[in-house]
């Protein structure tokens, strides 16, 4: 909603401004590594809007701390202080999965299924990130991808577009809180916009080849929940879509997410991505980037200087219209003053209770973590001796995941100490100085916890792997352990989904932890000693092997018998076509039992639905087994027949509740014109008349509960 009053005020600073001064609110810089004078400068002639407090381009694969924070007050206090107008600088920081206190990576966190939680743990991360002197993170990651060879899969909320819209908004009004202008709140900005994730091979910055029906039915539509969660920017992506660079896209950036979606924040450019529309091969000059980004919608240019170096001349020679240049510039004001920043510019003073969030992030790392198998050998008895072998036993950087800037290795608790902490001297472990020594300890033990994963290091920005295999030295720690005869748990922290098949045989249990944050090791001894019972679900498919890629579970029907449904019908002569773990699987401790699906109808009009009503499918789920615990409970359509080949399942709806053992929950999902609609060969967003499966249960397989129809 528009607010009049922040309009009259940026009116009145747009008509006191000059081109110069417009323009270098457009402008996002690095600071200076020295003080420098020619930098204070630059603010006192209002040259700088906004300073990113990144060390390059790919600050996520590194740790450089935040600046000092007497500096950024100092650039501050120059701004509104000494420059012509006043207009503060936005300070902006890659703020991605937590600040001090670190979550789980934002793929482990869609694995929660639990938008509150998620949320709950941004609101102090927004806290802890404000504190020193962010206003403004570039987050959240919405790349919907099927590609776990892509580094940035970690990044994201894995393959579904209901995930992707339930952590866009838990993310978005977790930072942003209910009134951005309160201290403690920092603005947010979804990423990156749009299509990055299906990157060609899983290379990162490729390009991708997406057309307008998927583009919008699976890629958009976090995006669009950001935006109707009221997100302040939105970052463009690198990659072109079918021969168009997003940063030359007028369609994309204005037409579809100004004009469509109603997005009325600004849009930043990605780090460069003004100039490389040159080594895209659309633009001859850094002079006709500039031209061709702010033409397209770009109202930001993240550190590549294309727009303060050329902008001016372009308006004069009337290749930029004034009033693009002045749409921009209220774009950025309009942000400026909703995140209050008029009034306050200077951080905000106030105590945070670091060991409350730590304990926050312990419950929600411990909640995102996927039980894959269990042959009843977890949870694991505190008087049973257990040996921890393998290289994530006493690892720390990497369990914090890539893009973690301000969160410290040293503060990670490790495995050995989370399950010390729980099980003291019958947990044994060696520090090794040789490969095989770690195995002593199983001689003395009842069972092996193997500590498998990858560094950080091979994840994230600019670290793709061709191969997803699990490591063959770590498969032949399974094997080894496995011929012990005693039973062997995999615990395996992988930032992505990693391919299972040859490991899965040597394990009795796979508990899937992601890289989990601050509070790893403690999460992990949570989960194996059942002091939290596993709830966590799979946000994207784990592949038998490589060569299965793209798998993914939300894909429409062939038109023959093999390539059926997620694989079925075997296509290859070397491989099952099945995925080894389908979309929204995951096992706990207890178990649960679904009662007949029941329907309030079966059959609603269009204008009963464009009226507003909806079909209630309601489900009982009882806690049958010997713990309390949470459940997934899960609803999937199929479209049967529509003017469009439409995904033979598609989750519709999830809710994740906490049953006591003994109990019954009764779960009622509602299911909407919305929930049935697609975007239409015409680009309509449109349901059509017929008939729907409905699918209810614990995971993507869930069994058919019965149909409904609009008539
Ligand atoms: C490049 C990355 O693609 C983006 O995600 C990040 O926010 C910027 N660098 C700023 O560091």
């Amino acid at each position: 909603m528009k607010n009049y009053a922040i309009e009259k005020e940026i009116d009145e600073l747009l008509s006191l401004m000059t081109l110069r001064e417009k323009i270098g609110q457009l402008n996002q810089v690095m600071p200076p590594e020295e003080d420098d004078e020619d930098f204070l400068q630059a603010i006192k002639n209002g040259e700088i809007g906004s300073i990113i407090l990144a060390s390059s381009s790919v600050a996520g694969n590194g740790e450089k701390k935040l600046s000092n924070i007497d500096k950024l007050i100092k650039y501050q206090k120059t701004a509104v202080e000494e420059s012509r107008l006043k207009i503060p600088v936005i300070y902006g920081r890659d703020v991605i999965h937590g600040h001090n206190t670190v979550l789980p990576i934002p793929l482990a966190m869609a694995a929660a299924f639990d938008a509150q939680q998620v949320k709950d743990c941004y609101r102090f991360v927004a806290k802890e990130a404000a504190r020193d002197g962010v206003h403004w993170t570039f987050s959240p990651m919405l790349d919907i991808s099927r590609d776990p060879r892509w580094g940035r899969i970690i990044e994201s909320p894995g393959e579904d577009p209901l995930v992707g819209e339930s952590v866009a908004k838990a993310v978005v009004e977790g930072f942003q809180g209910d009134d951005l202008a309160k201290e403690g709140n920092i603005a947010a900005c979804a990423k990156h916009y749009i299509g990055y994730g299906a990157s060609e091979g899983g290379r990162d910055y490729s390009k991708t080849e997406i057309s307008d029906y998927n583009l919008r039915n699976y890629y958009l539509k976090a995006f669009k929940s950001a935006v109707d969660s009221g997100v302040q920017s939105v970052m463009s992506a690198f990659n072109e879509i079918s021969g168009q660079p997003i940063s030359s896209s007028r369609y994309l950036l204005t037409e579809l997410l100004k004009d469509e979606l109603g997005f009325d924040g600004f849009v930043v450019s990605d780090w460069g991505a003004v100039e490389q529309l040159v080594r895209q091969g659309v633009a001859t000059d850094k002079k006709e980037c500039a031209e061709l980004s702010v033409n397209a919608g770009i109202d930001m240019d993240m550190v590549d200087h294309c727009y303060t170096d050329y902008l001016e001349r372009s308006v004069e020679e009337e290749k930029v219209d004034m009033a693009q240049i002045d749409d921009a510039v209220r774009r950025v004001l309009r942000v400026k003053f909703n995140t209050g920043l008029f009034d306050n510019p200077y951080p905000p003073e106030y105590e945070i209770d670091f060991e409350a969030n730590r304990q926050k992030e312990r419950a929600l790392a411990a909640d995102t973590m996927v039980l894959l198998k269990n042959n009843g050998v977890l949870p694991l008895r505190k008087d049973k001796k257990v040996a921890l072998i393998g290289p994530m036993a006493t690892e720390q950087k990497s369990m914090l995941g890539s893009w973690t800037l301000d969160g410290l290795p040293g503060e990670v608790v490790t495995i050995v100490e989370g399950m010390k902490e729980k099980a003291g001297d019958n947990v044994n472990f060696y520090v090794p100085t040789l490969f095989d020594e770690q195995f002593i300890a199983l001689l003395h033990s009842d069972i092996a916890v193997l500590c498998l994963g990858e560094s950080c290091r091979v994840t994230g920005e600019n670290n793709c792997l061709a191969h997803i295999e699990v490591p063959d030295w770590q498969v032949a720690l399974a094997k080894k352990a496995k011929k012990s005869g005693k039973p062997v748990v995999a615990v395996m922290s992988f930032g992505r989904p990693v391919a299972l098949e040859e490991i899965e045989p040597f394990c009795d249990a796979i508990l899937y932890t992601w890289h989990p944050g601050t509070m790893a090791g403690a999460a992990i001894a949570d989960i194996l000693y059942a002091d939290t019972v596993p709830s966590g679900r799979l946000p994207v498919t784990i592949p038998r092997c490589t060569g299965q890629i793209p798998i993914y579970y939300n894909a429409p029907s062939s038109g023959r018998y093999a390539n059926g449904y997620y694989g079925e019908g075997l296509n290859y002569h070397d491989c099952s076509g099945r995925p080894m773990y389908p979309f929204g699987y995951g096992l706990s401790y207890t178990e649960f039992k679904y009662s007949t699906v029941s329907f309030d109808t079966d059959a609603l009009s269009m204008s009963q639905l464009e009226g507003g009503e909806k079909f209630r499918i309601s489900v009982d789920v009882e806690n049958v087994g010997g713990y309390d615990g949470k459940e997934v409970v899960q609803l999937y359509i199929h479209d049967k027949v529509a003017s469009m080949t439409r995904p033979v399942r598609e989750l519709k709806a999830f809710e994740k509740v906490l049953i006591e053992k003994g109990k019954t929950k009764s779960v009622t999902f509602e299911i909407g014109l919305n929930e049935l609609s697609f975007y239409n060969a015409d680009k309509n967003f449109t349901a059509e008349k017929g008939e729907f499966e409905i699918f209810v249960g614990k995971n993507s397989y869930a069994p058919l509960a019965g149909t409904i129809k609009i008539v």
